[in-house]
């Protein structure tokens, strides 16, 4: 009998850590599933050992003269960062490259093209971390005529990557395509002509639906799939809300609201969506940041957060980032770092992270926010958009708000033209990069590898 309980409480921690482990991953996979590692920027857990000796590197392409060189980067199963270069002035991307947390060159592979067709368009690059492959869609272009593929890597890991491609005639980008895994419907989503969602097989690349009255899912737009349903929401060019579920069935097209960006965070746990915008109905164009239930009914608003600290003149707020595990949203609006209670919108905690005083001297503007879940830190990464150009990386205890350590990542004398989310490898490194100059000169892309906060 003791013997039989013991074996029982045995299964059931098992279970429980089982359960445990499976959410954790499920959260911190979910960045993999939205658009690249764009915006909403959690930590990526390796499965293989990264090699970082912990040194701070940073490497300069100079290649490029556009100010809009595509950077949809992705991070692999061992910390390496897959990333386009081009090198011609004028092209947006040329070949995939593969660096290692090191800061070295891992392997270079040319994207397959057309014989005498011009890239004009890349997708983020997807990282599927169970299956150790690498997504991408590009659209190649002559005078008359156009062609896209969509592609698969293999053996990222290994010096000796292979791809494998399918072309297509339903995918044509000026610029840049949102790309998007659904790892639990096994789905790849994309924007097709007429800014229409649609989806594709993972394995034969056929096109599985589309919805051609469902337009405005721009290049802009941010697919985000529910790991635990496979449901995909995204909101595209004209503020409009879009679920669907992975057979392409719509669930509700709703009305976000006036004047944001495409940017928001996915509770999936707890099917709420929270976004900041400004409401333009109202003349002081108020920051608003807002969380809806986003249940197969519609859109219906559940709080919101309104600006209380007389900050009327800074209507800057990076993407909020949802902490599922604990039901806490976090945000930036300058000078303050916030923390929210997901379900009710009620403060949990608020720190000045920058003085109000550097706040005007430096023009500080805060450009998104990084989390890992484990450690509790929330770095928040802020710049300076006038002379000396500076990057910063705050972090900032997820729990109590205290802030840990300002790190100065770059000074610059070069304006930064625009900079991307920090990625996080592990508890161990961070990726940065940004762009400096502006066309026609050349306008480098900037990469720089440091440790994370032990
Ligand atoms: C880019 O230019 C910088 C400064 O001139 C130089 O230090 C760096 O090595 C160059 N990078 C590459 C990849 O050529
Ligand atoms: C870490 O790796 C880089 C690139 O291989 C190398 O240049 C650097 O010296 C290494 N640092 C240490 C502390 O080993
Ligand atoms: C994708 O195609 C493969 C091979 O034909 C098939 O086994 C799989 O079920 C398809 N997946 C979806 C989601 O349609
Ligand atoms: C999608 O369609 C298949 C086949 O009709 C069905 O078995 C499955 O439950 C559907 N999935 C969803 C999410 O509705
Ligand atoms: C939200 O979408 C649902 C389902 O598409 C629709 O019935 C409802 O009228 C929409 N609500 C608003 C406010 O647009
Ligand atoms: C936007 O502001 C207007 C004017 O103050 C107000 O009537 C409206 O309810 C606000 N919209 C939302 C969604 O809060
Ligand atoms: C904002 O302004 C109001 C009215 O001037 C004042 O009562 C309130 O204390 C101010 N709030 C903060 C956080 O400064």
């Amino acid at each position: 009998m003791q013997r039989f309980s013991f074996v029982l409480i045995f299964v059931l921690v098992l279970i429980t850590e089982v359960k445990a482990t499976v959410n954790d991953n499920n959260d911190e996979l979910s960045w993999t599933t939205a658009m690249g590692n764009a915006r909403n920027t959690r930590r990526l857990i390796p499965s293989l050992a990264t090699e970082f000796n912990g040194s701070t590197w940073t490497t300069i392409f100079n290649s490029s003269s556009q100010d809009t060189t595509v950077f949809g980067a992705g991070a692999g199963i061992n910390g390496d960062l897959y990333l386009f270069v081009t090198d011609s002035r004028y092209g947006s991307a040329d070949y995939m490259l593969c660096l290692t947390t090191n800061g070295d060159i891992r392997w270079k592979m040319y994207l397959e093209s057309p014989p005498r067709m011009m890239n004009t368009a890349v997708s983020n690059i997807v990282s599927d971390q169970k299956n150790n492959l690498l997504y991408y869609t590009s659209t190649w272009a002559d005078t008359g005529s156009f062609v896209s593929k969509i592609c698969r890597v293999f053996y990222p890991q290994t010096h000796h990557p292979a791809q494998e491609c399918v072309n297509t005639y339903k995918i044509s980008s000026n610029f840049l395509a949102p790309l998007a895994l659904s790892t639990k419907a096994d789905l790849l989503i994309t924007s097709v002509i007429e800014n229409a969602p649609a989806a594709f097989n993972t394995t034969t690349f056929e096109m599985l639906w589309s919805d051609s009255e469902t337009m405005g899912s721009d290049p802009s737009a941010d697919y985000k799939a529910d790991p635990f349903t496979g449901d995909i929401y995204w909101i595209g060019g004209d503020d409009v809300m879009g679920k669907m579920d992975s057979n392409g069935t719509r669930l509700f097209i709703n009305d976000t609201n006036s004047g944001g960006n495409r940017d928001f965070a996915l509770d999936s746990r707890r099917q709420i969506v929270v976004r900041a915008w400004q409401n333009m109905s109202d003349h002081d164009w108020p920051l608003i940041v807002s969380a809806w239930n986003v249940e197969n009914t519609g859109l219906h608003e559940r709080w919101q957060w309104k600006d209380d600290n007389n900050n009327t003149m800074n209507t800057d707020c990076t993407p909020p980032m949802l902490d599922a595990q604990n039901g806490i949203t976090y945000f930036v609006n300058l000078p303050y770092a916030i923390a929210l209670d997901t379900n009710t919108g009620n403060r949990r905690w608020q720190t000045e992270v920058v003085t109000k005083s550097d706040m005007d001297n430096l023009d500080l503007a805060a450009e998104c926010t990084a989390f890992n879940e484990q450690s509790r830190v929330l770095y928040v990464f802020v710049k300076s958009t006038k002379a000396p150009f500076k990057l910063m990386l705050i972090a900032v205890h997820a729990d109590t708000g205290k802030i840990l350590r300002q790190m100065d990542v770059a000074r610059t004398d070069s304006k930064i033209v625009k900079s991307f989310c920090p990625m996080l490898i592990g508890n161990e490194m961070i990726y940065i990069s940004w762009l400096t100059g502006a066309y026609p000169d050349l306008v480098p892309l900037t990469i720089t590898g440091v440790p994370q906060l032990s």
